[in-house]
């Protein structure tokens, strides 16, 4: 057992409410867990120190919102969009055609890459999604290979229907074989609740088969036009509601009274060029935001906690604070973790050391590589962290 001192640290902000922000901090890590945080003058002794040469070090980020498995590329509808096509929810099936022609190996190996990405942008926690499969086996074995990568694993076997089936027999397969395959592997289950894709019927059947299931809840809601989501999201205890991009009165009350976290997703907004949701409205009405990339082929191809929180900076009237808080804090609540996303002793020793002396710099110095140094579980990330999965035994 050995414990790591890091001092030097200019700006600690540790997302810890009580105690959100320290300057001329140090912070010991032992055990893969934070034991001590405080001012630098007073931190114990250790068996080695790092030194963050004045640096800002904030948590791991949290990104409780990806769709990482899978195969294809979607360049072409990308650069259509960006011409005026608009985006539809039916790109989700071309990825679906890829994905299925692809091998295992090819799958997990890509998989791995992006996760492998997002961890040299400060993410240390990231859930990933299946979705891209929707036939038994596929969507099988996509949540296996997810959970060789986090144990954040979502069933999103209701992302569209596929090509050939009616809707009806699609919901009774997503809640009948294609659950009982799936849930092993899954902690989550997910709807996409949108025009095109389920209405609010399917959603609460095939989430209260989740839920029956043993799975918990979370949904895709108003992410190109109002629709039930939000609420269905709120009335079944879901963790969270994401994109949240056109919500009414009703849907903000509800998310202020439940505990369900508002998940924004602002790279789907850049990517297909669309109005961004209303942060502050969210905010101001007291309810807990995330921020997530939602990586994924179609709509949102970034890995990038910093370029998230950049963009809710300067779209969605977030404070750069708050903006840091949502893609940390806020991402653990969406995952209803208490072990990430802070910096309080107890907590995973997941976090990034900027190389800047604030975080605000996340959003100050959009698109340059602020990363200097990641911890995980308090060992720092070497060169070679290709691959390398982010379940973390402890
Ligand atoms: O979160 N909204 C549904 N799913 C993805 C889009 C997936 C796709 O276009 O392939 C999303 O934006
Ligand atoms: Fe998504």
């Amino acid at each position: 057992m050995t414990a790591t001192l890091i001092d030097g640290i200019g700006l600690l902000y540790t997302a810890d409410p009580e105690r959100e922000e320290i300057r001329d901090a140090a912070l010991v890590a032992e055990d893969g867990r934070v034991a001590w945080v405080g001012p630098a003058a007073e931190a114990p002794q250790a068996d080695r120190r790092v030194d963050a040469g004045g640096r800002c070090v904030v948590p791991g980020f949290v990104d409780s919102h990806a769709h990482l498995v899978f195969a294809g590329d979607r360049t072409a509808e990308f650069e259509a969009r960006m011409s005026g096509r608009p985006y539809s929810a039916g790109g989700i099936r071309s990825t679906v055609e890829a994905t299925r022609r692809a091998g295992d190996a090819e799958l997990a190996t890509h998989a791995a890459a992006l996760v492998a990405e997002m961890l040299a942008q400060g993410t240390t926690t990231v859930e990933i999604k299946s979705g891209y499969g929707l036939s038994v086996e596929d969507e099988r074995r996509s949540l296996e290979i997810a959970t060789g990568l986090t144990d954040e694993t979502t069933f999103l076997g209701a992302h569209v229907v596929p090509s050939g089936t009616s809707a009806d027999d699609y919901v009774r397969l997503v809640t009948g074989e294609m659950l009982a395959a799936c849930a092993p592997y899954a902690k989550w289950v997910d709807v996409f609740c949108e025009r095109g894709a389920f209405d609010g019927d399917q959603t609460r059947e095939i989430l209260r088969a989740g839920i029956a299931a043993g799975l918990q809840p979370r949904v895709h809601a108003a992410q190109l036009g109002p629709g039930p989501g939000v609420l269905i999201a709120c009335e079944l205890g879901a963790a969270s509601a994401d994109h949240c991009t056109h919500l009414t009165a009703a849907d903000v009350d509800a998310l202020a009274s439940s505990g369900t976290v508002a998940t924004l997703l602002p790279g789907a907004e850049f990517s297909t060029r669309s109005p961004y949701p209303d942060a502050r409205r969210l905010i101001d009405a007291g309810v807990t935001v995330a921020l997530a990339t939602d990586c994924n082929p179609g709509s949102s191809f970034t890995s990038s906690m910093p370029f998230c929180v950049a963009l809710a900076v300067r779209e969605m009237g977030m404070t750069p604070l708050e903006a840091v808080r949502a893609a940390t804090y806020g991402g653990a609540r969406a995952l209803r973790r208490t072990d990430v996303g802070w910096l309080r002793p107890g907590a995973r020793a997941d976090l990034v050391v900027l190389d800047a002396p604030s975080y605000v710099h996340l959003a100050y110095r959009p698109g340059v590589p602020l990363v200097h140094q990641v911890f995980q579980a308090g060992l720092l990330l070497e060169e070679d962290v290709q691959n390398r999965p982010l379940v973390v035994p402890l």
